[in-house]
């Protein structure tokens, strides 16, 4: 970041002196006002629930343009990693080093990753603690979590060789936990990871093999898992994200930041939308009942929302959604459902959402979410595992931005003020007055 020849001037109408403050100027996007000396010389806070206009650190992972609709991890686009840009461990490689990786390195990334994938045999114990129909989401929040009572060799943050094992264990180890989930859920007994498949293809192997029958991996389902992960791998400073960068700011370790990113990825304002977005067209059932679906989330008293629909970053079509709805289209072919019935009322959904006045005026687009469900079904994932496939994927930018957060010389603990419009201070009334 640098200075900005301009600078901020705050002044006051009541004739209070007023507050010069630097511009910083990133690469590329916004430039940023210094407020940190504010309350010091005005006794004032800012006031910004949700985050609207802060920017609440300096990033070199994830660039997104709302406006044109544009997502960059490390400077390349979304479109052209998923692409061209390898299979979803090049993507880990990149968010992690900022480069993607030569053939030698590529090749030293993949078998330290393989190598770490397998859980401690005592894992298994902790599953059994859960109901078989636990939310695989709240399995996750307590597995990942309970990763620090394992592996303590790795937990030193301050040391960056720790750093690094740890976020080679997340990711490594994420596939096998939420496979786990799932076959706990159905029963099954777990199914041990295999070293001589991709990451997509051995994640698949984990969900789908039994000891009765191996899974015959698709080229074609493997891409798509593969393109699922890499479209869902970082996203900047969402909420998620930030939930791991604050706990992390505590000095926390990385498997309870992680679990603190999965119990925020958790709600349906977030990564819950792929599941909300599946029942939502299953509950519409058919295209003649859109015009009555849309009326309702019009209906500001009805609570309605068009799930997949609309983000606070971006203000034009999530480039995401475009490559998913690509994948889906693809997924289906290949399993012969070129004619299911949610693809085709996704479509048709889509299109006179984007024609209607409501939509088109407060910018409402389709986002990543809005077609993934219907991939992740295609590909026999159950519903109540899509948010676990995302916080799988996501787990990748999560400890690419907590490793950039601890190495950040300017990183503080989090710590946000309020605007208190409690009770002022009073006293206790006598029991008997009460
Ligand atoms: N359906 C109907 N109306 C919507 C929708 C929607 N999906 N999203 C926003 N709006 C409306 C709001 O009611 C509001 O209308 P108003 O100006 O008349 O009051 C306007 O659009 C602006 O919306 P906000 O809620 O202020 O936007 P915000 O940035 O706070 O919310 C959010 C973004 C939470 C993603 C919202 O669009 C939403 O709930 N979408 C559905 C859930 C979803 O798909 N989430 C996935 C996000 S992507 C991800 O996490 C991977």
């Amino acid at each position: 970041m640098t200075n900005s020849e301009t600078k901020a001037t705050l002044s006051f109408s009541d004739g209070s002196p007023a507050l010069e403050m630097p511009i910083y100027k990133g690469s590329i996007g916004p430039d940023v006002i210094d407020i940190r000396k504010l309350y010091g010389a005005t006794g004032m806070f800012t006031y910004d629930p949700g985050f609207m206009s802060t920017a609440a650190c300096n990033s070199s992972i994830t660039y997104i343009d709302g406006d044109k609709g544009e997502l960059l991890y490390r400077g390349y686009p979304i479109e052209q990693l998923a692409v061209n840009g390898g299979d979803f461990l090049e993507t880990c490689y990149l968010l992690l080093n900022g480069e993607l990786p030569n053939a030698d390195q590529k090749k030293e990334f993949v078998a330290t990753v393989t190598n770490h994938t397998m859980v401690h045999e005592q894992m298994q114990f902790f599953f059994r603690g859960f109901r078989r129909d636990a939310h695989p989401m709240s399995v996750l929040v307590g597995t990942v979590g309970a990763l620090a009572s394992f592996y303590h060799d790795s937990l030193d943050i301050n040391d960056p060789h720790h750093r690094e094992v740890s976020a080679i264990r997340l990711i490594a180890k994420m596939p096998t936990l939420v496979a786990m989930a799932y076959k706990y859920s159905i029963g099954q007994p777990f199914v041990y990871p295999r070293n001589d498949l991709s990451y997509s293809a051995n994640f698949m192997h984990m969900m789908f093999s039994t000891p009765c029958e191996p899974y015959k991996t698709n080229e074609v389902l493997v891409r798509a898992l593969d393109r699922i992960l890499i479209l869902h791998a970082d996203h900047e400073q969402n909420a998620s994200t930030s939930t791991v960068r604050l706990a992390g700011s505590s000095g926390a370790n990385p498997f309870a930041c992680i679990a603190a990113g999965i119990a925020c990825l958790w709600g349906p304002a977030h990564g819950g939308a792929n599941e909300a977005a599946l029942s939502m067209l299953e509950e519409i059932g058919s295209v003649d009942n859109i015009p009555h679906f849309i009326a309702q989330v019009k209906d500001k008293n009805s609570g309605v929302k068009l799930m997949g629909f609309g983000h606070r970053v971006y203000k034009n079509y999530d480039p995401r959604a475009k490559l998913m709805r690509e994948t889906c289209y693809e997924v289906l072919q290949e399993l012969g459902l070129q004619d299911d019935p949610l693809f085709k009322l996704a479509m048709a959904l889509e299109k006179i959402a984007l024609e209607d006045e409501y939509f088109v005026s407060r910018k409402l687009y389709p986002n990543v979410d809005f077609y993934s469900g219907i991939v992740q079904r295609a590909l026999g994932i159950p519903t109540a595992l899509f948010t676990g496939i995302f916080a799988l994927a996501r787990t990748v930018g999560w400890i690419a931005q907590w490793k950039e957060m601890i190495s950040d010389p300017e990183q503080k603990i989090g710590r946000p003020r309020q605007l208190f419009v409690g009770a002022a201070k009073r006293d206790v009334p006598p029991i008997d007055k009460r």
